[in-house]
């Protein structure tokens, strides 16, 4: 039976992937709906682009607009020197034919998970401000979550200026903090394994080889990103961190990892919005989240082409 998943999202080029993954796959993931957060771009920009990508892939589920800004510090991130202007990678797809539903996306999630009858899976792939609202909104949403499966954070160097915070993180840490020590079963899917989820030039050529539209957007939105971090980090292929998630949820065996004590850092100005892993438990306290290390780069790619393969338009 699929799970039932919120996805939240601020799409940015690898949520847009991320989403084109989890339409394809009914039958692993029945998506209650999608909910926005202002973060990789603005969220009007995030919002729009979540419509557009899935009406490219002629998905009819509901987008929600979430909070616009972190819970407690500016606004100031943004990620458009890696996902374009736009967030898009600058690759213009037709104007959505629809618009976000009036409710509020934490108000969504908070209905969503009460109303549903079997426990919800959150996915969220930006900043956590919506699950955190939403947590501290209705806390008794908690009893019908199943788990809080995130892209974010990281044990080993980071993303963001300073070097020792993920992006999403960084973005909220507050938000991160509340949703890490809420109690349910939360896995940290950071950079330490998405880093090693990178689109390399033999995969392009594989995707070229698709021959439908969602494969022909993510070859020209991923192609723009690439030429980004090519100059960055000097790697050949660019990074596919959001769909990292989708893949653990379709096969747990992609990513190994552990249950650490972890909390955010967010009292440092230095190190704002670090994730502090204790790997060994040295301190001898209740693990709080699962902390993935390590992903098998070959056996994620493989899902990823197959879930995209699966278009036929
Ligand atoms: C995360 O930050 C964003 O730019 C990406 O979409 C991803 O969610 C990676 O650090
Ligand atoms: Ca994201």
């Amino acid at each position: 039976m699929a799970i039932p998943i919120i996805i939240d999202c601020d799409p940015g080029t690898d949520d847009a992937v991320a989403l084109m993954m989890a339409v394809a796959a009914p039958e692993v993931f029945n998506v209650l709906g999608v909910t926005t957060v202002g973060g990789n771009v603005s969220l009007e920009l995030v919002t729009q682009n979540a419509l557009k990508v899935l009406e490219l892939v002629e998905s009819d589920i509901k987008v929600y607009k979430g909070c616009s800004r972190p819970l407690v510090k500016p606004g100031i991130m943004d990620a458009d020197y890696v996902h374009g202007l736009d967030g898009l990678g600058g690759v213009v797809l037709p104007e959505p034919n629809r618009q976000a539903e009036a409710k509020h996306g934490v108000d969504f999630i908070i209905d969503a998970i009460k109303s549903h009858p079997e426990p919800v899976t959150l996915v969220p792939i930006g900043p956590l401000t919506n699950i955190a609202m939403a947590l501290v909104k209705d806390p008794s949403i908690k009893k019908n979550i199943h788990e809080i499966v995130f892209m974010g954070g990281a044990m080993r160097g980071g993303n963001v200026p300073g070097g020792y915070a993920e992006f999403n993180i960084f973005n909220d840490p507050h938000a991160a903090q509340v949703v890490v020590t809420s109690g349910l079963n939360i896995a940290m899917i950071g950079l330490d394994v998405t880093h090693d989820a990178l689109m390399t030039e033999d995969y392009f050529e594989r995707l070229g080889l698709i021959n439908n539209v969602p494969a022909k957007f993510m070859t020209e939105m991923l192609r723009a990103t690439f030429e980004i971090e090519k100059k960055r980090y000097g790697f050949g292929g660019c990074f596919l961190h959001d769909p990292c998630v989708i893949a653990f949820l379709f096969d747990r065996s992609l990513v190994t990892g552990r249950h650490c004590p972890m909390f955010v850092e967010i009292g440092s100005p230095a190190t704002s919005g670090q994730t502090v892993v204790d790997w060994h438990n040295w301190q001898q306290s209740p693990a709080n989240v699962f902390v993935a290390d390590s992903i098998n780069t070959q056996g994620f790619l493989e899902v990823v082409m197959s879930l995209i393969e699966r278009y036929k338009h």
